[in-house]
């Protein structure tokens, strides 16, 4: 392998900046070149390339988003537009791939691979950490820290007003910032989509947080919770059982996705960029480099794509007990 081209596809993730950073100077390490692919798998499909040596990702490892930008490319799900990419690396003498993104990013990796036999390695990247083969995904810890700090602010006019909120945060399909972050913002009650606690019991939950003195309670709810009402539709569910709590709503949004990237994520997207190039200069293909008990694991990529990130219960019986 002489060339290795690096994307960042899908929805962006604090972190990304520095595992772009990692597999550049990695290349630059190894004596090998690398290519920095604008607008993920679209930018392949148009040749929107940029040669990228070690001095070029100077001054990013503390940027938020991704340097590179992201995109979810429809024209890349057809043969015709992975036959345009494929010609797009060949001509520039691209050998190999670092994709940076979540599931549906490794897929087209897949595909892409069992079409034209290219070596693909996979690093996850999202907030949602809802990856299988790594206990963090890049961007995750980052995202926990903003949604506690923004949660702390709603908990300050929450008591002053002696009010209920009900805090929207990411997570289409995972609970994992919702259950985290809800037991670090000491929220009352934490709705996931893993879990269907029932309207009964939020309710009766509700009911005895204000019977043992609450005076004010936070709900975390995530986007895609398995009750399966919106966090408007729980906000009147909620005020027409129980009249005497004020509700209201605060949808966190996109905000979780940006900001400068923690400490811990930095750390693991250096971790991990470093040991996607050596695993390609290794001649390994279709792996995702990941976190698995602290130390830096390879895991198959179709088992990554299939495999289900799993949500710990013990932190469900946690937040039970000291939301009491
Ligand atoms: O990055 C993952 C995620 O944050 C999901 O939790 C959320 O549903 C989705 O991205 C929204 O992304 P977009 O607005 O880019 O489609």
């Amino acid at each position: 392998i002489k060339k290795i081209g690096v994307l960042t596809s899908g929805g962006d993730s604090p972190g990304m900046n520095a595992a772009i950073r990692a597999v550049v100077r990695a290349c630059a390490y190894h004596n090998i070149e690398c290519t920095g692919i604008y607008r993920g798998y679209q930018g392949m499909i148009e040749g929107d390339f940029k040669e990228m040596g070690a001095r070029s990702v100077n001054n990013i490892i503390n940027k938020g988003g991704t340097i590179l930008k992201s995109a979810r490319s429809k024209e890349f799900m057809t043969p015709e537009g992975r036959k345009k990419a494929h010609e797009n690396l060949v001509s520039n003498n691209i050998d190999a791939l670092v994709i940076i993104g979540g599931n549906g990013s490794f897929t087209g990796g897949l595909i892409f691979n069992e079409e034209y036999n290219f070596p693909v390695i996979g690093i996850p990247g999202t907030i949602d950490n809802d990856i299988y083969g790594t206990s963090h995904t890049l961007g995750y810890d980052t995202a926990l820290n903003t949604v506690v700090e923004a949660i702390d602010k709603i908990r300050d006019t929450a008591s002053s007003h002696n009010r209920l909120f009900f805090v929207e945060v990411m997570g289409r399909d995972a609970g994992h910032i919702a259950l985290n972050a809800g037991i670090g913002a000491g929220a009352e009650e934490i709705l996931i989509p893993e879990e269907d606690m029932g309207l009964d019991r939020l309710l009766d939950s509700l009911r005895k947080s204000k019977a043992s003195g609450k005076s004010s309670s936070l709900v975390i709810v995530a986007e895609g919770d398995k009750i399966g009402k919106n966090v408007f539709e729980l906000k009147d569910y909620v005020e027409e059982n129980m009249p005497e709590y004020d509700v209201r709503v605060s949808i966190l949004g996109h905000m979780q996705r940006g900001g400068s990237p923690s400490c811990f994520d930095r750390v693991l997207a250096s971790r991990l960029g470093v040991k996607a190039v050596e695993t390609l200069l290794e001649g390994k293909s279709n792996y995702m480099v990941g976190l698995i008990k602290d130390e830096v694991e390879l895991t198959p990529l179709d088992m990554a794509v299939k495999g289900k990130s799993h949500i710990d219960k013990e932190l469900i019986k946690v937040s039970d007990i000291v939301s009491i």
